[in-house]
């Protein structure tokens, strides 16, 4: 494909996935609600449709009396240097959850790749097979720099111990535990289920992580309870997020969670988002609700399987120009100045 453009990656990704994504107009859950295995959102698919609809709920508010011409896009976390706050998110299970569109390797390599072409950074994801995480963290390998994020299962702690230590081989400066993953049901499926941990579990297993020099974050927080729980237990930061809805039916979208969250521990340590996010402007709104970076899991993996590693490249530059186009609509100078006041009054900017 010499000239990407999103319209033949997304059919040629409709093609491949052979119905297990039927690549919709907008990724939303509708079509594929409760198909996990699959994308979908689990049960009804209502926690998955709620990521849309919670940042649909939310507006930015234009502002056009201004000198902000070129914005400020780039950020770091973790030492990690990005182009504009965002993070692929890590999908793992191609062969069932995608009908083999691609093979497992080729596509941590198109995302892994993909993304540190445009100047961002995947997540690379982790399964019962201990053979899924080897191939995120051979991308990790070969893409060199620590420039990718491993997402470690909530096993019991040894596990996590020889994982974290894999990860630290393989270069990786910051690690992500999905504590959420206890609600997947392809873990119990498979004889390996992950369990929820106790405040000092969660500070022993962190306590491994930084002895080793690696930053660690813990995804699937959606209460100001657990996020303050997670912090207390040395957490460096937070990823709110419903997994896409996979885990539990009716759940509020991320979007709704995170201003609660942000508003009482932004500062203290990092705090991503994700759920539902589709394009620059809900990345913005992300930022403005007070998340220091936005992940995407699912239109990332439609740009992989339809385009490959430029494929990839090609859907986050878009995400960074329509960022950027964003920024100067809202009179926003820096990624880091985004906050509340770019949102259109009510309730959401209330509790921002
Ligand atoms: C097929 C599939 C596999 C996933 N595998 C993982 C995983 O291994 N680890 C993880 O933390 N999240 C996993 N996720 C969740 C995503 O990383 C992310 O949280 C979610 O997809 C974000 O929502 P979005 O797809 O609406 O952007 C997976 C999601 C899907 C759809």
């Amino acid at each position: 494909m010499s000239e990407m453009n999103l319209k033949e990656i997304r059919a040629k990704a409709r093609e491949l996935a052979k119905g297990s994504c039927r690549v919709c107009p907008t990724c939303d859950g509708r079509a594929c609600a409760g198909e996990v295995p699959g994308m979908g959102g689990t049960g009804t698919g209502a926690s998955f449709m709620n990521n849309i609809a919670a940042l649909r709920a939310i507006s930015l508010t234009p502002r056009l009396v201004h000198q902000v011409h070129f914005p400020r896009t780039e950020t770091e976390i973790f030492g990690l240097k990005l182009k504009f706050p965002l993070l692929v998110g890590p999908i793992g299970g191609i062969a069932f959850n995608l009908s083999q569109a691609m093979g497992e390797a080729d596509y941590q390599e198109a995302i892994v790749f993909g993304a540190v072409d445009a100047g961002i950074v995947a997540g690379t994801p982790d399964a019962a097979p201990m053979e899924v995480m080897e191939v995120g963290l051979a991308q990790a390998r070969a893409v060199g720099d620590g420039r990718t994020v491993p997402f470690i299962k909530p096993w019991e702690a040894e596990r996590i111990k020889r994982e974290l230590a894999m990860c630290l081989e393989a270069g990786s400066r910051v690690v992500c535990c999905d504590l959420d993953s206890v609600g997947l049901i392809t873990l119990r499926l498979m004889g390996h289920p992950a369990y929820p941990k106790s405040q000092d579990e969660l500070a022993e297993i962190i306590e491994a992580a930084h002895k080793m020099g690696l930053a660690f974050l813990i995804k699937g927080v959606m209460s100001l309870a657990d996020a303050e729980a997670c912090v207390a237990a040395g957490a460096d930061g937070l990823v709110v997020s419903n997994h896409g809805g996979r885990v539990l039916d009716g759940v509020p979208g991320a979007a709704a969670a995170l201003p609660l969250i942000a508003k009482k521990l932004k500062g203290r340590v990092k705090i991503l988002v994700d759920g539902g996010f589709r394009s620059g402007v809900d990345v913005l709104k992300g930022l403005a609700l007070g998340a220091d970076a936005v992940m995407i899991g699912r239109p990332f993996a439609v740009a992989a399987i339809g385009g490959g590693r430029e494929g990839v490249a090609f859907y986050a530059e878009t995400l960074r120009a329509q960022l950027e186009q964003a920024l100067i609509m809202t009179g926003c100078p820096d990624v880091a100045q985004a906050n509340q006041d770019l949102l259109w009054p009510g309730p959401s900017r209330d509790l921002a």
